[in-house]
């Protein structure tokens, strides 16, 4: 039997977590795959992965700073993919790479599924434009979301995003400076990347949070630290970080892989013990 080749693809990668989480969901699934770490700066990453092609790989997952990158490298891409211009998963084709970007869904299953928290109605803050914004904003706004205020610290790329997603009854841009005058917001979601910055506080109006904000940041350990420390500052009443968004968007590639969708409670349970810090869900 021809063990299948699939990997993780990013710069730095050392730390990631996606060879334990895939090694689980194969054992489970009794799929034999071999699930490595492959460290790609962006200048080298086109080589590599046409390597990894040649050599047999059918697989790929894309972290930071590779996921635009790999999108203008697909034969073919589903329309979440299309829309965040980035993917996180590769699927090799007869003709190529088939992208798509399961971020938004993993973030959604997370929230809904697991934290078993309702979405719907709720006024929404999405603090960044970037990548990973981009990759929920959709999702956010299909899932039910009464308004989603969109804030950057560069506000063209905050109306940028707002234009794309084409619902301006819903879906506004803001500035940063002006969030004290936004109200309070049942959903606030850190989809910036400046918590993986040194000595980086989150200082936004405390007024931001009501009784019953549920507080999201997509990073996970340390990054999420300075956000999830200012959520609990403002008493939010649910405090959850990006642990399991990322079990669930791997499940969610794992199944385009392979049509199964494995179990994700037992993996993401053995993850959390070992980040244990940050979720808080009554
Ligand atoms: P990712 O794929 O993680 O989203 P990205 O596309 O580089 O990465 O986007 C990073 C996001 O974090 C952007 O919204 C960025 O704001 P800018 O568009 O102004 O660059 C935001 N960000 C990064 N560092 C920040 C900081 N120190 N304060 C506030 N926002 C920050």
């Amino acid at each position: 039997m021809t063990i299948e080749r699939f990997a993780v693809f990013g710069h730095p990668i050392t730390h990631s977590l996606s060879p334990h989480i895939y090694k689980a969901f194969a054992e489970q699934t009794g799929i034999a795959m071999e699930y490595t770490a492959i460290d790609a700066p962006a200048p080298d990453f086109p080589a590599l992965l046409e390597r990894f092609a040649a050599e047999g790989g059918r697989g790929v997952n894309l972290t930071l700073p590779l996921k635009e990158i790999a999108f203008g490298l697909c034969s073919r891409t589903g329309p979440r993919a299309q829309f965040a211009k980035a993917v996180n998963t590769l699927k090799c084709e007869d003709d190529g790479w088939y992208g798509d970007n399961t971020d938004g869904s993993g973030l959604i299953r997370d929230l809904t599924g697991r934290q078993l928290l309702d979405l719907r109605g709720r006024r929404t803050l999405l603090l960044g434009a970037g990548g990973a914004a981009h990759g929920i904003a959709p999702v956010l706004l299909d899932a039910g979301v009464l308004e989603l205020v969109i804030v950057n610290r560069t506000p063209a790329r905050a109306d940028a995003l707002m234009d794309a997603l084409g619902d301006p009854a819903r879906a506004h841009s803001r500035y940063w400076d002006d969030l004290d005058s936004q109200g309070d917001f049942e959903l606030i979601i850190n989809a910036t990347s400046a918590g993986r910055g040194e000595g980086v506080e989150f200082d936004l109006p405390l007024g931001l949070c009501n009784r019953m904000t549920l507080a999201v940041d997509l990073n996970y350990g340390e990054a999420a630290i300075p956000f999830l420390a200012w959520a609990r500052s403002a008493e939010c009443r649910n405090v959850v970080d990006g642990l399991g968004m990322l079990v669930e968007q791997a499940a969610d590639s794992f199944e385009l892989w392979h049509g199964v969708r494995p179990e994700t409670d037992p993996v993401y349970d053995i993850l959390r013990q070992h980040n244990a810090l940050l979720v808080t869900v009554d």
